[in-house]
């Protein structure tokens, strides 16, 4: 099948308790390891290209490597998806070039302003039959392009949520109740708690609406101690519990963001691998181990957590 919207994968995730992954991609082995994943375990799937995944690998690469996991896997449908698209024009780019989605990224400016370039990019996308991501609340933690820091962050205000969908027209909802960007999701020693009465409270406001969680890796230890014992250093590295991940899958959350587990798996498999055979330089022979190792933890992922496994 060619590639599709979320809309219905979230309606279906909506009925079934259950959430899509959104997995960020960046390259070959990337795209490869998660749509081997999501063919094997027939899942939905939504691949993600940020600002940052154009500027590295360009749009025309990545749209190319995306379709290419179409076709190979035409039994599983797949949304290809603009994460924190940051203006219309980015957003506008990605919907004439082929993206079936699109977020766009207003949460930190004004309530009125964050409507009017949403409604914006809504009318855009919705006459050229892409749906969008719009968001409410501002996480913490470091992209590539924004650092915003806990003090800047700040959780959704459900009494404003009803508003901002109304009048934007968006296709689902980001909301910030506690996640965040990065390696770094808390402090060590505390301990990890989303803010479940504020989702709550927006899936009582917002019946049927599609809700997204952003931040939502879960720091796979396995792989932090890989990195720390193979010459990294990534002291305090701590994600999202994944019993709570489990939780909002079963509530309106139908996308949960997943990007730094990734990045984690394929870097301390190659620090692994680059300590034990020092004398390899064929970048296929690490490359290979660590495409491996994203598919196996993105297979965890949705038959352990996001449920969405058996679903295609
Ligand atoms: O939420 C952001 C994603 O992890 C993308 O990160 O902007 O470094 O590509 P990036
Ligand atoms: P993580 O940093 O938790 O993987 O979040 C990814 C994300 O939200 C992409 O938009
Ligand atoms: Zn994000």
């Amino acid at each position: 099948m060619p590639l599709v919207t979320t809309t219905e994968m979230f309606k279906k995730a909506y009925e079934g308790g259950y959430a899509i992954g959104a997995f960020n991609v960046n390259n070959m082995e990337i795209v490869q390891g998660i749509t081997e994943a999501c063919a094997e375990t027939r899942s939905p799937v939504i691949l993600q290209v940020s600002k940052g995944a154009r500027a590295y690998a360009n749009h025309t690469y990545l749209t190319k490597l995306v379709e290419a996991a179409v076709i190979e896997n035409p039994e599983i449908p797949i949304a290809l998806h603009l994460d924190h698209g940051p203006d219309f024009e980015t957003c506008k780019s990605c919907i004439d070039g082929g993206f079936t989605s699109v977020m766009i990224e207003g949460s930190s400016l004004t309530f009125e302003e964050n409507v009017k370039l949403a409604k914006r990019v809504v009318e855009y996308a919705h006459d050229h039959g892409v749906v969008v991501e719009a968001e409410l609340g501002t996480l913490a933690g470091i992209e590539d392009e924004v650092n915003v820091s806990a003090e800047d962050s700040s959780y959704t205000r459900p009494e404003e949520v009803e508003e901002f969908v109304t009048r934007t027209g968006c296709d689902s909802l980001a909301i910030a109740i506690g996640t965040s960007h990065g390696a770094y999701k808390f402090k060590p020693g505390t301990k990890p708690q989303l803010r479940f009465d504020i989702l709550k409270e927006v899936e009582k406001r917002l019946p049927g609406v599609p809700i997204g969680l952003h931040g939502s890796s879960s720091v796979p230890q396995e792989y932090v101690e890989m990195i720390n014992t193979y010459g990294g250093a990534m002291p305090g590295a701590i994600g999202v519990p994944e019993d709570q991940l489990r939780e909002a899958a079963r509530m309106a959350v139908c996308k949960i963001n997943i990007d730094s587990d990734l990045r984690l798996a394929m870097t301390g498999t190659i620090r692994k691998y680059f300590a034990e055979h020092p004398d390899h330089f064929d970048p296929r022979q690490y490359l290979k181990p660590a495409r491996a190792n994203i598919k196996a933890m993105v297979m965890h992922k949705l038959i352990d957590v996001l449920g969405c496994n058996g679903k295609a």
